[in-house]
């Protein structure tokens, strides 16, 4: 046999993704690795490795900002090691701050806008060709497609996310995020089931759904099904082992998708919706479109439909104009309400938001103090409705080892509690009953009681 027509070896080019922000941006950077693989691009976790760097960002607060620039300015150092070294930056940051990026960073050969990432093969040669840096950023927010971002050789995972809308038409005061993703657009719903379906058939065995307002879901198209026909639609189609999604707004969660919480199997017993303030005053400022009294009303509604549902929010102190006394109706709201989780934040202004400009701001120094004492109650009633999970038998999606050490898993409970355990089987992807044997202020540890699906 001889070898010498043997074709060379194409040397593979390695690429290194950073991801800031939300699943959205999670969901975008799988997307660069699925678009860049026909020319020849390998994901390495490997930074020094490196032949291109994508950092997907995000703008949502000022500190995911700062982030950003810290790691970019650790990067440097690579680039004069490795003059070909070409450092890309993507995402919601790259949208709102366009050239000024290429200004700042010497080192930065691409900025890329949200909506852009098909062109990046494309300007990737260019500027590897030409070696002049480019600014491309999406100036038509709302003509994006995310036809064909699936492809079934690249998909993987027991989890797997499936964006169902992009961009947000509700201009909440604090918020940037219309102004760097665009409009709201639902994808087709056929669209949808086939990407769950791609996904379900390579393995994944939860499927989360994702867009800034899922509830909202069909409901400017005119021509598309409402969200909870969607739900209802992928367990009769494809019947995933579970489904979820985020995030919700209060002011769209509508009776028809509480219902699903009774009516279907797959539907996970949790839900994310974000409360932002316990204070009409602020809520209304925040141009939020609902009352304190409404949203426990739609939280009382929910748990009389599935007692057992886990809850959790996003809150924020210090929004302009946030008084002591609209900071004990938030508190109260938590004493009331009972998150399982919460997620909190200093708020901080943003460009283009129009709570930017409004008066009264409120010093780092209080929200600092405010946010403290808000984490502490939070933490207290997160500690006790662990504690009371002690003893019950929950069924877990095993995601993987933890960080524990060897023979020791983690997966999630429908309510979204982490729950480690010891294993000498791996059983990433199984379907499992554990019975809850001591709870911690983040996660839980369980005891594997059963052989699994
Ligand atoms: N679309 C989702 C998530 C938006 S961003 C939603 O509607 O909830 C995630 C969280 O970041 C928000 O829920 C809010 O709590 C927080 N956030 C957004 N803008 C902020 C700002 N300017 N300062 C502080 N927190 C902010
Ligand atoms: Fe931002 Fe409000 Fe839209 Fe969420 S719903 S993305 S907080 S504007
Ligand atoms: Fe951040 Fe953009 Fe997501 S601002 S939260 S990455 S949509």
């Amino acid at each position: 046999m001889s070898f010498s027509h043997a074709e060379p070896t194409l040397q593979p080019k390695l690429i290194y993704i950073q991801t800031f922000g939300c699943q959205m941006n999670e969901y975008d950077s799988a997307r660069v690795e699925r678009l860049l693989a026909p020319d020849g691009y390998l994901l390495t976790s490997e930074v020094e490795r490196a032949d291109v760097i994508f950092i997907n960002t995000c703008a949502v607060r000022e500190k995911a900002e700062q982030k950003v620039c810290s790691y970019l300015g650790r990067l440097r150092r690579l680039k004069t090691r490795n003059p070909r070294l070409k450092i890309v930056i993507g995402g919601c940051m790259a949208q709102q701050l366009g050239k000024t990026l290429l200004e700042r960073f010497a080192h930065l050969d691409l900025v890329l806008g949200t909506q852009s990432l098909p062109a990046l093969p494309g300007l990737l040669r260019e500027i590897q060709q030409k070696h002049h840096r480019i600014v491309h950023l999406s100036s038509e927010l709302d003509t994006y497609d995310l036809n064909g971002s699936t492809s079934r050789t690249t998909i993987r995972g027991v989890s797997a996310a499936v964006t169902i809308m992009q961009g947000c038409d509700n201009y909440c005061s604090y918020c940037i995020v219309p102004y760097v993703r665009g409009p709201e657009k639902s994808r087709p719903s056929g669209e949808i089931l086939h990407e769950i379906g791609l996904h379900v058939e390579a393995g994944a065995r939860e499927i989360v759904l994702l867009g800034q307002n899922v509830n909202s879901y069909g409901k400017k198209s005119g021509t598309e099904i409402s969200f909870s026909d969607l739900l209802h639609n992928i367990q009769t189609v494809i019947s995933p082992e579970r489904l979820r999604f985020t995030t919700s707004h209060p002011k769209d969660l509508t009776q028809d998708v509480m219902s699903c919480y009774a009516d279907l199997d797959c539907l996970c017993k949790h839900l994310h919706l974000p409360l932002q303030s316990g204070s009409d005053r602020i809520l209304a400022l925040m141009n939020r479109g609902y009352t304190a009294a409404q949203y426990r009303s739609k939280i009382d509604q929910l748990r009389g439909i599935c007692p057992d549902i886990g809850l959790s929010a996003d809150v924020m102190v210090g929004f302009p104009g946030e008084t002591e006394s609209d900071f004990q109706d938030t508190l109260y709201l938590l004493q009331q309400v009972q998150f399982d989780a919460l997620f909190s934040f200093r708020y901080s202004d943003r460009p283009y938001a129009k709570a930017a400009q409004f008066p009264g701001k409120v010093t780092e120094a209080d929200k600092a103090r405010r946010l403290l004492e808000l984490q502490a109650l939070q933490a207290e009633i997160t500690l006790r409705k662990n504690r009371a999970e002690v003893g019950k038998v929950r069924q877990i999606l095993v995601e993987g080892p933890s960080k524990a050490g060897e023979t020791q898993y983690m997966g999630r409970t429908q309510q979204n509690r982490i729950v480690n355990f010891h294993s000498s089987v791996d059983l990433t992807g199984r379907l499992i009953s554990v019975r809850i044997q001591a709870a911690y202020s983040h996660s839980l540890r369980g005891e594997w009681i059963d052989s699994g699906y």
